[in-house]
């Protein structure tokens, strides 16, 4: 099997576990991150370019002679980054471990996906989309609809385009802020509106070469930034891997109902889709719903994915641009991991940076997979709300759980914060 100059896009956490996952292939001959952070320079060689930027990422592939892209984020992934590369003859022979600009609006519009959900009976909350155009409707939809009820803006909007309301005053004002007012600009143009689904959720992983697929570990994240699943969202507290409610049954219905109909769907609509799928679900009464596509992985989902993952992530991806995901044996580590994520102080609201990172050489129990951090001359410094993630591996999930806290009480920066319930639900 050839040997890759990859190219890897992204700076978070789950950037750092890609790298530190493609760096143990083999088949990974150099591997360049842009614009990278603090941690994943261990692994390859950091470039300082906006992953928006497609002609300063032509100009690198070109020049380090690349021939594998892995978009890490949904951002190039929503702005069209395949088709900006098939187009062009220079790089059309680049393998892209993601879908074209079409199989991106996965994520990139939740109005698409609602309608592509509907066209394949996908289950997922009833829902209606509305816009300038039928704003009356939409007025009188939610005043007619039982509550709490979940108002999304069609376009990506950093996580911040969802309110769950449980007033009807509350549902219109964010109606009337999001049409009204473009809060998020052309992303809440158009709304979805839906019913609110009660249950557990957990993330589910394909790789999908259009029309076969493999599944990765599955796991859960904590989204609140409070314990007890309190208070705002945030990109992600920690996550899980196994998800303890994820029996057999429960992800034969998954596969069935849900990544199978995608799959398909997908190729009946002419849509190239060689890439991850990220199927965002909630467990209602045993039945699972969709609650949000994504066109990448999960983040801080990966920094549990990529360690329990066993096969090679560059043989998979080959695999993949190949068409033959159907003769790939997946082999998952049994042991359970988890993952702490650190933040700055104030996140997810403001926080300030620049704080100096002390301890991580302490660390050898763990996995730390930097998100928000620089290097600076000697230093590491802090560089984003999320800074580092503390994964771990245990016989149980309640020993890699006790692994991270144990590593972390080793960590320090100024202002530092962190949940201390990870996993609390299934203790
Ligand atoms: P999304 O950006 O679509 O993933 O939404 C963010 C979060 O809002 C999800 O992870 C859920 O926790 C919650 N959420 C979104 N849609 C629904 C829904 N229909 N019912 C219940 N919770 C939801
Ligand atoms: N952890 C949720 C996400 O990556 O969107």
């Amino acid at each position: 099997m050839k040997a890759h100059n990859i190219l890897l896009l992204g700076s978070g956490g789950r950037e750092h576990a890609i790298a530190w996952k493609l760096s143990q292939s083999p088949l990974c001959k150099a591997l360049y991150i842009a614009p990278g952070n603090g941690g994943t320079a261990q692994f390859g060689t950091n470039l300082s370019v906006s992953i928006a930027d497609f002609e300063a990422l032509k100009k690198i592939c070109l020049e380090k002679e690349i021939t594998l892209l892995f978009p890490g984020s949904e951002e190039a992934l929503v702005l069209g980054v395949w088709d900006y590369f098939k187009q062009d003859p220079a790089l059309a022979h680049i393998i892209i471990a993601g879908p074209s600009k079409a199989g991106a609006q996965l994520e990139g519009s939740k109005a698409f996906s609602k309608k592509f959900m509907q066209r394949h009976a996908i289950p997922t909350a009833s829902y209606a989309e509305f816009s300038e155009d039928n704003y009356e409707e939409g007025i009188q939809y939610i005043q007619a609809h039982s509550l709490p009820i979940v108002l999304k803006a069609d376009g990506l909007a950093a996580g911040k385009g969802v309110v769950i309301a449980v007033t009807h005053q509350e549902a219109l004002q964010a109606f009337e802020q999001m049409i009204k007012e473009a809060q998020f600009g052309e992303a809440s143009k158009t709304v979805v509106i839906e019913a609110f689904l009660t249950g557990i959720e957990l993330s589910v992983f394909a790789l999908s070469d259009g029309q076969h697929y493999v599944l990765l570990p599955e796991a859960k994240d904590y989204k609140r930034i409070g314990e007890g699943d309190k208070g705002l969202n945030t990109g992600g507290m920690g996550a899980i891997s196994p998800v303890p409610f994820a029996d057999d049954n429960f992800m034969q219905k998954i596969k069935t109902a849900i990544v199978e109909p995608t799959i398909k769907g997908l190729a009946a609509e002419g849509i190239t889709y060689q890439g991850f799928i990220f199927f965002g679900l909630i467990n209602v009464g045993g039945e699972p719903f969709v609650i949000e596509y994504n066109c990448r992985m999960g983040d801080p989902e990966t920094e549990v994915v990529m360690p329990r993952l066993e096969n090679d992530l560059v043989e998979l991806i080959t695999a993949m641009h190949n068409g033959q995901l159907d003769q790939v044996q997946m082999n998952f580590n049994p042991k359970a991991a988890c993952t702490v994520m650190l933040v700055s102080g104030g996140y997810p609201e403001a926080f300030e940076k620049g704080f100096e990172i002390e301890g991580l050489q302490n660390i050898s129990d763990s996995i730390v997979f930097h998100a928000g951090t620089k290097s600076i001359e000697q230093s590491l410094v802090t560089n984003g709300g999320r800074v580092v993630a503390i994964s771990s591996y245990g016989d149980t999930l309640k020993e890699a759980l006790q692994r991270s806290y144990q590593s972390i009480a080793h960590i320090k920066f100024n202002q530092m914060n962190y949940r201390k319930d990870i996993g609390w639900e299934f203790e």
